[in-house]
């Protein structure tokens, strides 16, 4: 489609005709202003496709500061919007989404950009959706997707007549993906229903959808990688573009990680014990895009990029953990626990306050440095190859207010 076709600006008056308004220099941005909307980023990703250059947003899953700050920085790197997202896991880690939130906020201020970001609660429940709202998330999930259609879409359309007034958005999820996280099981998939995607929109009032595709979670994809149906995506998306609803709403791949083969070498050489570990190719997950994919969900990949970073140390500074109780801490789990890539098995010990906030000046500021710059470069090879390098030029930079009142309007 050309420029010309793109469609309208749904929300004249908010976004600005003579392009994108930009978001306040880094030295004005409050913490309040820090985090944005996630609807803007995932419109420009859409209209960079409508125009032929195929984007989708990287979501990338926090739990601790300097992985939150890897991330901003491979977003600087490549230019790109980006959405740190924290599971009710990542909140229980961290002591509650006010807490995830002030450090999600102190990382963008202390980043070298202002590139727009957004806070997202990642398989949220009812009950941390509506924790999120106040606390300074940009966007919620509602994984209520084992709830019978219906009733999937009654349980979304309540959280959506509570987020939308405050400007916040609200994904929901169609369909069951396979994989084992902290609050997730299934162990087989369902894939979405395309013919269900536009009606389910258009009851709920949810403005990004995760649709079930073959895709799981985990490092260990390997049966669903066989049977990746991207025609799914791609009959979702038409019947959405029939029904008017892509300029405003928008599909989601979750368990999209690539589970890179040499980060799992690198493991296994450091004394851990990854097996099985099998990622989505790359040329799949950018199929997904071309189809209609406009947010793409990564966390077991930096997982394994901050493991790799972790062993790697300490084999290649034996001792160094001595005198160091958080470094001893790390280590220890390490050993004890060869198959862990979640780093909140190694980083349970050290005090939380510490976990929240730049490490400089601290016995983890040297370890700590190394997996930020090792999350920074993943995320700007994997913002590269989603197309939305680049975008952040493209982004409206507007508050969750303004769109509140888009919503309203
Ligand atoms: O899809 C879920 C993410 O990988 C988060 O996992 O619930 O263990 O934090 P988690
Ligand atoms: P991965 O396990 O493939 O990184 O998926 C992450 C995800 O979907 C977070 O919601
Ligand atoms: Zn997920």
């Amino acid at each position: 489609m050309s420029q010309s076709q793109v469609r309208e600006n749904p929300w004249p008056g908010i976004l600005s005709a003579d392009g994108p308004r930009r978001i306040a220099p880094k030295e004005l941005i409050s913490q309040k202003e820090a985090l944005g909307p996630i609807v803007p980023m995932l419109r420009a990703a859409e209209v960079s496709s409508l125009e032929g250059r195929h984007a989708a947003v990287g979501a990338f899953n926090i739990n601790f500061y300097s992985q939150a700050e890897g991330i901003l920085e491979g977003l600087r790197r490549a230019n790109a919007p980006g959405i740190l997202q924290a599971s009710r896991g990542a909140n229980k880690f961290q002591g509650g989404p006010e807490k995830i939130a002030k450090m999600a906020a102190e990382a963008v201020k202390n980043s070298e950009h202002s590139l727009p970001v957004c806070l997202h609660l990642d398989h949220g429940d009812d009950a941390s959706a509506i924790e999120c709202l106040g606390a300074g998330f940009g966007s919620v999930m509602l994984d209520v997707s084992k709830l019978d259609c219906d009733a999937n879409i009654a349980a979304v359309r309540e959280i959506v007549q509570l987020a939308h007034p405050r400007g916040i958005s609200v994904e929901a999820e169609l369909g069951e993906l396979s994989g084992i996280e902290e609050h997730i099981s299934s162990e087989k998939s369902t894939y979405a229903d395309p013919t269900k995607v536009a009606g389910f929109f258009e009851r709920s009032g949810a403005d990004a959808l995760a649709i079930a595709y073959g895709t799981s979670h985990g490092p260990s994809k390997g049966a669903g990688v066989a049977k990746l149906a991207i025609r799914i995506v791609d009959e979702s998306y038409r019947g959405m573009r029939d029904s008017n609803l892509d300029m405003r709403h928008f599909l989601v791949s979750h368990g999209s990680s690539t589970v890179p083969q040499e980060l799992v070498d690198e493991i296994n050489s450091f004394g851990g014990q990854i097996r099985g570990a099998r990622g989505i190719p790359m040329d799949r997950i950018q199929a997904a895009i071309k189809a209609g994919i406009r947010k793409v969900n990564i966390d077991t990949d930096l997982r394994l990029a901050i493991t790799a970073t972790f062993r790697r140390y300490f084999a290649e500074n034996p001792g160094i953990e001595r005198g160091s109780a958080n470094l001893a801490g790390i280590k220890n789990a390490l050993d004890s626990k060869p198959a862990t890539i979640d780093p909140r098995d190694c980083l349970g010990h050290i005090d939380k306050e510490l976990m929240r906030s730049s490490p400089k000046g601290t016995d983890i500021e040297e370890i700590m440095g190394l997996v930020k710059e090792r999350v920074a470069s993943h995320v700007a090879y994997l913002c590269n190859a989603f197309g939305c390098a680049g975008l952040a030029e493209k982004t409206e930079g507007h508050s969750l207010e303004e769109m509140a009142a888009s919503y309203s309007g």
